[in-house]
């Protein structure tokens, strides 16, 4: 081997290990000029008022109602964060915070309390108009997801994402909010992270609305799914993009799955299609529809179980081309990373049938991974920039989400670690070209997490859930967060005084 030689693969080795390894970064590092920082949250989770002025009940109104201790210390969203009445305090976060946007959700049954266009409630209408207008005052863009998870219960005893009526159940409420809203929002999410609607909430019973129906049940939703989605983005396209200039995209969480070892590679890349590539193959790649492997694997898997066909739904012809290219932009969610194996052993270790059963993998997270439920991988994020970009023919990616649960205290220095050693990945991807136009912190404040309740915090501002009017303190991670958003820049030797409140800067 020449010397050459030698030295190049020693570059490959040091390149491949630092990106597989959690380094903090010692220099000063500049984001675009271009790239929009913000913050996120989603209807069910902060506002509370869960049946104030006219809004009716949603599915997780009924879960945490009807079957409450399923959520940590039996916890609702009845009063959350009480945003419903604080949206005020919330703008002001972010003008203290200094972020170009603020991504919340639209409560459908807020607007809609008959889940039709039949009826609107105006003062559901009113709330969302004062908060879109208080934003505006301070320059603040709105993004608005248009569904975070909080499905009309009436929907749901109509069969809910497994019905395909949903389709148009959902389009007509996409109408309604571009009619009302589309004037001043010009950042639109259709749907917030199928894979959790689905897999949870349809194949598991972990989300409501508990169906535990893998294999068959999940499938039937991601196939509305994402058909709803692409109604709702042409209609957008067709009707209302030439007179309201707004983008639209749809909102996909991934994590970055890595084989466990080279032997795993194909089992790895099954999971990532499983997970994720089921929604993105149909709108990001060139030839659409479902992964070829999952048509494959569960096509074979149906057969030997004995199914007539397999289990999980065709696009028509018609339906692959509809859904192709429907989103502006990759919407990204993307909190941490699994290694993946297949083993024999797998057949007979899930239930079967079951979307697990049929991808046969097992995944974990590795014991020496920091973290409580999401564990510090920033080099999986890495990855799986690259892979969208490669994949994808290089999409505008905005990141919709990334964030980190921590302990409830206001010097979250883990929750600062997190922040910055991701931020490093996203500089990364930009320097070898992946396209990234906002990054999204998840969240503003903490809230309702859903059946783990309030225990599990991931805000820049600590709420106070003994007070009744939900007190917001911002955290060390606020003050970090602003210093970089504020400057584009990321460095990770800046202190911030916390012992000075947060204030609004000039121009916010
Ligand atoms: C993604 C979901 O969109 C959000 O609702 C949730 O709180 C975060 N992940 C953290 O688990």
């Amino acid at each position: 081997m020449l010397l050459s030689q030698i030295l190049l693969c020693v570059a490959c080795f040091v390149l491949t290990e630092s990106k597989t390894k959690n380094i903090y970064r010692q220099e000063v590092r500049k984001f675009p000029d271009q790239m929009l920082f913000g913050s996120a949250t989603a209807a069910y989770q902060i506002e509370g008022a869960w049946n104030e002025d006219g809004k009716s009940e949603n599915i997780w109104d009924r879960l945490s109602h009807q079957d409450p201790c399923r959520i940590t210390e039996c916890h609702t969203g009845d009063i959350a964060a009480n945003s419903y009445y604080s949206y005020k305090r919330d703008v002001e976060m972010i003008r203290e915070l200094g972020l170009d946007f603020y991504r919340f959700s639209l409560s459908w049954t807020r607007i809609l309390p008959t889940s039709f266009p039949d009826k609107i409630n105006e003062k559901g209408v009113e709330y969302y108009n004062n908060l879109i207008n208080e934003l505006l005052t301070y320059n603040i863009e709105p993004m608005v997801t248009i569904y975070h998870w909080d499905l009309p219960q009436k929907l749901q005893e109509l069969g809910g994402w497994a019905n395909p009526h949903i389709v148009d159940w959902y389009t007509d409420y996409a109408r309604v909010v571009f009619e009302l809203f589309g004037d001043k929002v010009k950042y639109w999410f259709t749907i917030n992270e199928p894979r959790q609607i689905c897999d949870m909430g349809y194949g598991t019973a972990v989300f409501a609305p508990l169906l535990n129906e893998s294999g068959y049940a999940d499938y039937l939703c991601s196939k509305h799914i994402l058909l709803a989605h692409a109604k709702a983005y042409h209609l957008y396209n067709d009707e209302y993009r030439s007179k309201q200039g707004g983008t639209i995209g749809i909102v996909i969480s991934a994590s970055w799955l890595e084989p466990e070892s080279d032997e795993h590679t194909e089992a790895a890349e099954d999971a990532r299609q499983f997970e994720w590539g089921i929604y993105a193959n149909p709108i990001f790649s060139e030839k659409g529809g479902f992964p070829e492997v999952m048509k494959q694997k569960v096509a074979l898997k149906s057969m030997i179980q004995g199914f007539p066909r397999s289990r999980l739904p065709e696009f028509t012809p018609e339906e692959v081309e509809f859904v192709k290219g429907t989103s502006d932009f990759f919407g990204l969610n993307h909190y941490s990373s699994s290694f993946v194996y297949r083993n024999e052993s797998v057949y007979g270790y899930h239930r079967e049938p079951s979307l697990n059963d049929d991808v046969s993998v097992i995944s974990y997270e590795d014991s020496s991974w920091e973290g409580y439920h999401t564990k510090m991988v920033p080099w999986g994020f890495y990855k799986l920039l690259t892979k969208i970009r490669e994949d994808y023919d290089n999409p505008p990616i905005l990141i919709a989400e990334n964030g980190y649960d921590s302990l409830r205290s206001l010097k979250d220095d883990d929750r600062v670690k997190y922040y910055r050693q991701y931020l490093d990945a996203v500089l990364d991807a930009i320097e070898e070209g992946s396209d990234i136009i906002a990054y999204t912190a998840w969240s503003l404040m903490d809230s309702f997490e859903w059946v783990r309740g309030y225990n599990v915090r991931f805000g820049l501002y600590e709420v106070d859930y003994e007070s009744p009017e939900r007190t917001r303190t911002p955290r060390k991670s606020a003050y970090v967060y602003k210093e970089i958003a504020r400057t584009h820049t990321l460095d990770h030797n800046y202190e911030p005084d916390i012992s000075v409140p947060l204030s609004i800067d000039e121009g916010h």
